[in-house]
């Protein structure tokens, strides 16, 4: 993990769940032991754990918790729970597809074992969970590897929200080629979207690449434009939260906006995207379900009213650009260019959300 000074973003102690709560940040450090799956739930609802991979990773932890407790049930009763608690947990939030897709693969998993008491099962779905965990952190290597040659001495990069280390177990997505860049000593900068209204960007991002030595300069999100304008970005890299088969992308409010900016300024415009957020069986973004927040995200700001009483708002949290606007996706296989239908499915087709 790159932020070096910090507990893992999730970690699995002898059957226990800890997450580290991202809303703290940067200021306080706080580990929360998850009591049950209802307290999954809220940690993923209220963004405590966040950031695509990191809530497929806590999902299929979180079936674990829901199940500790139930090993002296017998199987098919054990079964039926474990069904029951995956549908709930997907409930948890709906545009990150690797919340469905690490419950599924949980539940497929258990399909495929062929258990005849509940603890067999429940020692079953912890080694998945834990193999889920470990993939995920390989997934960030990937891209860190494939993405690095983007990034040049004496670039500007410009990311968006976190999809950093706090937002996997690992490298991050967006900021593996970063981490990995800077390691091999290549000399460059990053412009850290501050990412309206909950501030991914401004508490996690900027700290993260901070903590690991990079040279990242926090700006408003209405700022990058301009910053573009001004040539000091080379290349935009965002992460993504879920992307459809077409290529068309859901990422954190405001993706859509730098996308046509680096349009038109001709900056290349790259989507780090590990297999687990590849949605194959959507077909478009206009299937994509976007997360709608509470209003009082955007009237007020660190718990103080700033908006009028009984002022109107709207608080979509991811927006969807279109494929047209994408340079390119890192993958942990590789940058895959368009036609992008094309060269996702021959790439992943027979992974977890293929269809
Ligand atoms: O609402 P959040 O903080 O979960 O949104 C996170 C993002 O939009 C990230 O860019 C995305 O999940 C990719 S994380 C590697």
């Amino acid at each position: 993990m790159a932020s070096r000074t910090l507990p893992p973003t999730i970690e699995w102690r002898d059957g226990d769940l800890l997450l580290l709560d991202q809303t703290r940040l940067p200021h306080e450090i706080v580990v929360e032991n998850i009591a049950d799956v209802q307290a999954v739930w809220r940690a993923i609802r209220e963004l405590r754990v966040r950031g695509a991979p990191a809530i497929g990773v806590a999902a299929a932890y979180g079936l674990c918790i829901a199940m500790r407790a139930s090993t002296a049930l017998p199987i098919a009763q054990f079964r039926a729970e474990l069904v029951r608690h995956a549908e709930y947990l997907e409930t948890a939030r709906p545009t990150a597809v690797n919340l469905s897709w690490g419950v599924r693969r949980m539940l497929r998993h258990s399909r495929d074992i062929d258990a005849s008491d509940a603890a067999t099962l429940y020692a079953a779905l912890v080694d998945e969970a834990t193999r889920i965990h470990e993939e995920d952190r390989a997934l960030c290597e990937g891209i860190g590897e494939y993405g690095m040659p983007l990034i040049t001495e004496g670039c500007g990069v410009l990311t968006h929200c976190n999809a950093g280390a706090l937002a996997t177990t690992g490298l991050g997505t967006a900021t593996a080629p970063i981490y990995a860049a800077h390691r091999a000593g290549i000399a460059f900068r990053v412009y850290a979207d501050e990412t309206r209204p909950l501030l991914q960007g401004a508490r996690l991002t900027a700290f993260e690449l901070q903590q690991a030595g990079v040279d990242v300069t926090l700006i408003i999100d209405s700022a990058a434009a301009s910053i573009m304008s001004q040539g000091l970005v080379d290349v935009v890299i965002v992460g993504t939260d879920r992307v459809a088969a077409n290529g068309d992308f859901a990422n954190k409010i405001g993706t859509l906006g730098l996308a046509i900016a680096a349009h038109h300024y001709g900056i290349p415009f790259y989507v780090a995207c590990p297999s687990s957020t590849l949605d194959l069986q959507t077909p478009g973004g206009a299937r994509i379900e976007i997360e709608e927040r509470n209003a009082e995200e955007v009237t007020h700001l660190a718990g103080r009213r700033i908006a009028p009483e009984a002022m109107k708002a709207r608080n979509p949290a991811f927006d969807v650009t279109p494929h047209a606007l994408v340079s390119g996706f890192i993958t942990e296989r590789g940058i895959v260019r368009a036609p992008f239908e094309r060269s996702l499915r021959s790439l992943f087709a027979a992974e977890g959300n293929a269809a």
